[in-house]
């Protein structure tokens, strides 16, 4: 399993049903239903914790604050800087496990004799844009939701990559990939995170299972000739490393050659030592 390098996070332990996190100076709860493992809890930071997500039956769920927290904090990977605040959904506006996919992006712009122009669908708060802009990639970023675009767009200004060629759009991805194929724009890699459902700013309706095929076919569509990735990251249950990497070869192999690999992507707990899957990812590279 692949998984990422933090100094500013850390999946401290996982034990029934629950994570516990440190997030720069904060320790959070937060639920995790892979987590089926009923292991003594020795940590003393469980019972020592920031702030707990409980999920409620009815579908959502709340925070309950044990102490003080701010309404946002910074934590650092690398040279970005991510603005932290606990959400709905237990969100808090990174997923840490993602860090092993910008460090890939990061290294292929890197060792590109050239610019590349990088598209980024599904785009949250920006952590691949900003590994990509951070490495002297253009990016376009894309996502549904305004309010992800504008914390994106802060997570580059503290990041001091305010500066940087990344084009911001709130946008449905497929409808956005529609209108650069007919402009005939092109990248040289796309990345995309996609949810196992979720909706454009009109409303469009997405399903993973649905759309992911036909979404990925009108992606090469709006390839440059030379490409140099495609990373398919997914978190949804039932979506195997082995699925997402055929989708990858059958779209991608036959029209410019290279080789897909694939392979579950987690976090590891420092006081267990294991590694906790977080979803799967799949690339493409020439
Ligand atoms: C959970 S995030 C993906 C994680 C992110 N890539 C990361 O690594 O941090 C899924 C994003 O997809 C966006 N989204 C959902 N449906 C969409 C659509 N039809 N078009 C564009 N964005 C959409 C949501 O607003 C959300 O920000």
């Amino acid at each position: 399993m692949r998984e990422a390098k933090w100094k500013d996070y850390e999946l401290i332990d996982a034990s029934k049903g629950e994570r516990l996190e440190r997030w720069g100076d904060i320790i959070l709860i937060r639920p995790d239903p892979q987590i089926i493992w009923d292991t003594p809890r020795t940590n003393p930071l469980w019972k020592n914790a920031h702030a707990r997500y409980h999920r409620s039956t009815s579908g959502g769920g709340q925070w309950e604050a044990y102490k003080k927290i701010p309404d946002v904090w910074k934590i650092n990977y690398n040279n970005i800087v991510f603005q932290i605040k606990p959400m709905g959904f237990k969100h808090t506006g990174v997923f840490p496990e993602q860090a092993i996919n910008w460090d890939f992006v990061s290294e292929k712009i890197k060792g590109s004799d050239k610019q590349l122009n990088v598209l980024n669908l599904f785009a949250y708060t920006g952590g691949a844009t900003l590994a990509c802009a951070n490495a002297g990639a253009k990016v376009c970023h894309v996502d549904a939701s305004k309010g992800m675009v504008q914390w994106a767009k802060e997570n580059a200004m503290v990041s001091h990559l305010g500066d940087k060629p990344v084009r911001w759009l709130v946008d449905d991805c497929i409808k956005f990939v529609q209108r650069e194929a007919r402009r005939g724009n092109k990248y040289d890699g796309i990345i995309m995170d996609p949810p196992s459902y979720g909706r454009g700013p009109g409303g469009e309706v997405w399903k993973l299972e649905e759309q992911l095929f036909s979404l990925v076919k009108l992606c090469t569509t709006v390839l440059s000739d030379n490409p140099q990735f495609f990373i398919l990251n997914s978190y949804t249950t039932g979506l195997s490393p082995a699925v997402m990497e055929y989708l990858l070869g059958v779209t991608l192999k036959s029209q410019f050659g290279g080789a897909v690999s694939s392979d579950e992507i987690g976090l590891r707990a420092t006081d267990t030592g294991m590694v906790l899957p977080c979803g799967s990812t799949a690339i493409w590279q020439s």
